[in-house]
């Protein structure tokens, strides 16, 4: 995939776009023009609080926007990015990450917005500019704050990537500082959404898939495994239409769920599934 048949991919679906040497900018947000987001992205270069940064990504946060920057081999995934329209696998890199997030945003599911999306010609950096989600706290933050019993924020969890799935969207990367709520529970958001894909297998199983990416160190500290088992099997089972699909999608989180020593075939199949290339009833 050319670089070029990207840039062509993202004009269809961006509301305007305007190049100012060395940097191109796609403007998605209906309710700003290319100069207010100009604006933004000046302000972006010299100030901005930091939110999270590794080795291939920062988040700052610049006024009321995220603004989520990629550099090294990230950067040059932009350049590798794999934009298909016409494939339910969806879009990769950082590229795929605006793209996915503009197809959610269309689809008006509970996401953080993507405002606009600029790439440096020269040092081959790029950035997407997110509202950031001022009332909202992540999971994670409401865990270690203790202010919120588990159980319900396990409740709103549930439901958040609920109205995903039946929006037809598969997150792929559900973990508890991609989730984001008001402090009521009422209003959730996801972000992040890199590797997110249409939903192409059913909703009891997408959600045993995602609610199995979502059990992590973080989450042991303040839950038993098996409290969360039998939490997530017990929405499973509200999912499933049949008894093949509720023992299908068990499988599948007891599966992805299980404790290191898994033999290699199963470990090799869990990669598979993860990717979507794989469906857990084919596991012998
Ligand atoms: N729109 C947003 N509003 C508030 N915080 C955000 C927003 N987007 C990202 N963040 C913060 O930045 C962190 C990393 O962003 P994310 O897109 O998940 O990057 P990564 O791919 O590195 O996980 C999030 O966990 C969150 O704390
Ligand atoms: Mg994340």
């Amino acid at each position: 995939m050319s670089l070029s048949r990207g840039w062509k991919n993202l004009s269809v679906v961006s509301v305007a776009r305007e190049l100012r040497w060395p940097t191109v900018i796609w403007v998605f947000s209906a309710s700003r023009d290319v100069d207010s987001c100009w604006r933004l992205v000046k302000q972006a270069a010299v100030a901005g609080e930091v939110l999270k940064t590794d080795g291939v990504s920062s988040v700052y946060k610049v006024g009321n926007f995220a603004v989520k920057e990629t550099r090294g081999m990230t950067a040059l995934a932009f350049k590798h990015s794999l934009v298909r329209f016409d494939r339910v696998s969806g879009y990769l890199g950082v590229l795929g990450e605006a793209l996915n997030t503009v197809q959610v945003n269309q689809r008006h599911l509970p996401a953080h917005e993507l405002m606009c999306v600029t790439f440096n010609l020269l040092t081959l950096k790029s950035a997407a500019y997110y509202n950031f989600l001022n009332d909202y706290v992540c999971f994670e933050d409401i865990l270690s704050s203790q202010t919120t019993d588990l159980l319900s924020l396990l409740d709103a969890s549930f439901l958040l990537l609920e109205k995903m799935l039946v929006g037809g969207v598969y997150h792929g990367d559900v973990n508890i500082s991609n989730q984001f709520f008001t402090p009521d529970l009422l209003c959730s958001k996801l972000i992040d959404f890199e590797v997110s894909r249409e939903l192409d297998c059913s909703l009891a199983m997408g959600f045993a898939l995602q609610c199995s990416s979502m059990w992590d160190f973080r989450l042991k500290p303040y839950i038993e495994y098996t409290s969360y088992q039998s939490k997530v099997l017990g929405k499973i089972r509200s999912f499933s239409k049949d008894s093949a699909d509720y023992n299908d999608s068990a499988r599948l989180f007891n599966l992805m769920t299980a404790k290191s020593r898994v033999p290699r075939r199963l470990r090799d199949a869990r990669l598979l599934i993860a990717c979507g290339d794989m469906l857990a009833s084919d596991v012998r």
